[in-house]
């Protein structure tokens, strides 16, 4: 009976707290809305009335082709991203060494391929805010000695070349230890080849390989935490404002979450 009332109690506050937020939302994102639309009457893009988004398309489940399109989280964000600049997207494939340069040099608007924040690379370019954390995790073969970062010491990684995993495994392990590949699968695929001793680089991406690959494991232990965002031209400060206008409708109205959980299943 106790908990029968305790249910009934939890579907009245439920609908309660979902009314509430869905009036209060509804006002608040009514402005919010307002502004994200100005500030995308201010914006120019590359080509006129389209967003223009650089991405590595071999990044599952952020980036990744099937058939012909590129779909993914960072897709399905850019294209919630550019419906509300009213904008129509257009997706570029190139490496992912090349994607700032793209941005910087004005052949895309923004790069979106799960790509981390970090000090140096704001040193050239702009970066929106967070839309998902990462974590820089370890794959190594499943009979594999390694447990940790720190059984790395001395043996070869395997990273996509200019990713953090690149960078991080260059400034602890010493480069002449590192194999760079322009694609995150041909280092796994090195990997399983015994080309290389272990792999690092991003947990979805990793646990997708992973699951494609046979005699492979992803490591517990986390290497490094980030945060991925959307990286813009300095020069585009407008496209900037307008872009975090619409990541936070996104966020506010549980879109960005609602394609997170599409595409990543909780542990
Ligand atoms: N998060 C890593 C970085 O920013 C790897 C991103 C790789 N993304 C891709 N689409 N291949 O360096």
């Amino acid at each position: 009976m106790k908990r029968i009332l305790a249910l009934v109690l939890t579907v009245i506050m439920g609908a309660a707290l979902l009314t509430g937020c869905g009036s209060g939302g509804a006002s608040s994102g009514g402005n919010a809305e307002q502004s994200t639309k100005e500030a995308a009457a201010d914006i120019k893009t590359v080509t006129d009335g389209v967003l223009t988004m650089a991405t590595n398309a071999y990044f599952p489940p952020y980036e990744y082709y099937e058939g012909s399109e590129i779909v993914g989280i960072d897709a399905e964000i850019a294209k919630a991203v550019a419906d509300k600049l009213g904008l129509e997207l257009q997706i570029q494939d190139m490496e992912f060494d090349s994607i700032i340069t793209a941005v910087q040099t004005g052949k895309a608007d923004m790069g979106l391929a799960g790509m981390t924040v970090t000090e140096e690379r704001l040193k050239n370019i702009n970066f929106s805010d967070s839309y998902a954390t990462g974590i820089q995790a370890i794959v190594v073969k499943e009979d594999s000695d390694i447990t940790g970062p720190d059984d790395l010491k001395g043996k070869k990684i395997g990273v996509q070349l200019s990713t953090t995993g690149d960078i991080y495994a260059c400034g602890d392990f010493g480069e002449e230890n590192v194999e760079k590949y322009n694609k995150g699968n041909d280092a796994i695929l090195a990997l399983a080849s015994d080309k290389v001793d272990a792999v690092i680089i991003d947990n979805e991406p990793a646990k997708s390989y992973v699951a494609a690959t046979k005699g492979l494991k992803v490591l517990d232990t986390e290497y490094v935490q980030e945060e991925y965002a959307a990286c813009i031209s300095k020069d585009n400060e407008a496209l900037l404002t307008a872009v975090n206008g619409a990541l936070a409708e996104l966020k506010a109205d549980g879109t960005l979450q609602a394609i997170l959980d599409k595409y990543i299943q909780a542990d």
